[in-house]
């Protein structure tokens, strides 16, 4: 039994998919969540700049006295894995358990990622999934605006926005019998019914931030480190009314009480 909270964290909003997944499997975890939203998007900053603000991320939880960390970015998981992987405490990317889960799909038609514009150049999803599936095509796309798109409160899929902006992205993977599609940014999540509307329901989606919710959960129940009371809160390095009302229309209750500000970071070579 260990009743220290997780740590979560991401450049925003999109790592409340991570949350919300982590809630749905332990539902009595103790959660600290950190929204670096003073400095989204993270999906255009050099890989210097992300592994500096990894590590920032995961000391401001780490001061908090979390018991283990998900990195439910994207980003940071495909530019910084050995920056999270030498932290002192045990940290879950949103890479490792998504490309096995993306590897296990069955169909014979090609297998596509969509991530933010640095995890897409990075090339580690394309590249992890092709290790484990050389059979398989593997195409991956950027659709870095989809990021702003959360973040500036649209989701829903009857809104003509997010369908515009889903069908001008997603127009490359259309029509070309995908048997899968990873949603390998954390945001995307919130894209999901906009998505399926536009490739069709033939398009397995897999989630990155319930992956590595997974993982973290049989971590820790085979360790016997769960425990808490189900406790969340929200910490935000932007405008903690902003986050609040994001948030809470994303995750369809009202957490306001739950959020406080902690000051935006500084790093170098953003
Ligand atoms: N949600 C993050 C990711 O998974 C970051 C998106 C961004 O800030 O560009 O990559």
């Amino acid at each position: 039994m260990d009743n220290r909270p997780i740590g979560v964290f991401d450049s925003g909003l999109g790592g409340l998919t991570a949350v919300q997944a982590l809630r749905e499997l332990l539902p009595d975890e103790n959660i600290i969540y950190f929204g670096d939203t003073a400095r989204m998007p993270y999906g255009t900053k050099s890989v210097k700049a992300l592994r500096q603000m990894a590590l920032q991320d995961m000391e401001l939880l780490a001061d908090r006295g979390v018991k283990a960390i998900i990195a439910a970015c994207g980003t940071v998981s495909s530019t910084a894995a050995d920056v999270l992987s030498a932290f002192r405490l045990p940290v879950f990317n949103v890479v490792d358990a998504s490309v096995r889960a993306m590897a296990e799909i069955e169909g014979s038609g090609p297998l596509a990622v969509i991530a933010t514009r640095a995890s897409i150049e990075s090339g580690v999803f394309k590249r992890r999934i092709t290790q484990l599936a050389p059979e398989k095509k593997v195409i991956a796309l950027p659709c870095q605006s989809f990021v702003e798109l959360i973040e500036s409160g649209h989701s829903e899929a009857r809104d003509p926005l997010v369908q515009k902006c889903v069908a001008e992205s997603l127009e490359p993977l259309k029509d070309r019998g995908i048997s899968a599609l990873l949603l390998g940014c954390t945001h995307f999540g919130y894209l999901d019914e906009a998505i399926k509307a536009y490739l069709g329901d033939g398009v397995k989606l897999v989630s990155a931030s319930h992956c590595a919710a997974r993982s973290m959960s049989s971590y820790l129940k085979a360790r016997a480190m769960t425990g808490g009371s189900g406790r969340v809160s929200y910490l935000t390095s932007g405008s903690g009314d902003e986050f609040a009302r994001r948030a809470s229309d994303l995750m369809g209750r009202n957490i306001s009480a739950l959020v406080s500000c902690v000051s935006p970071m500084e790093v170098d070579n953003l």
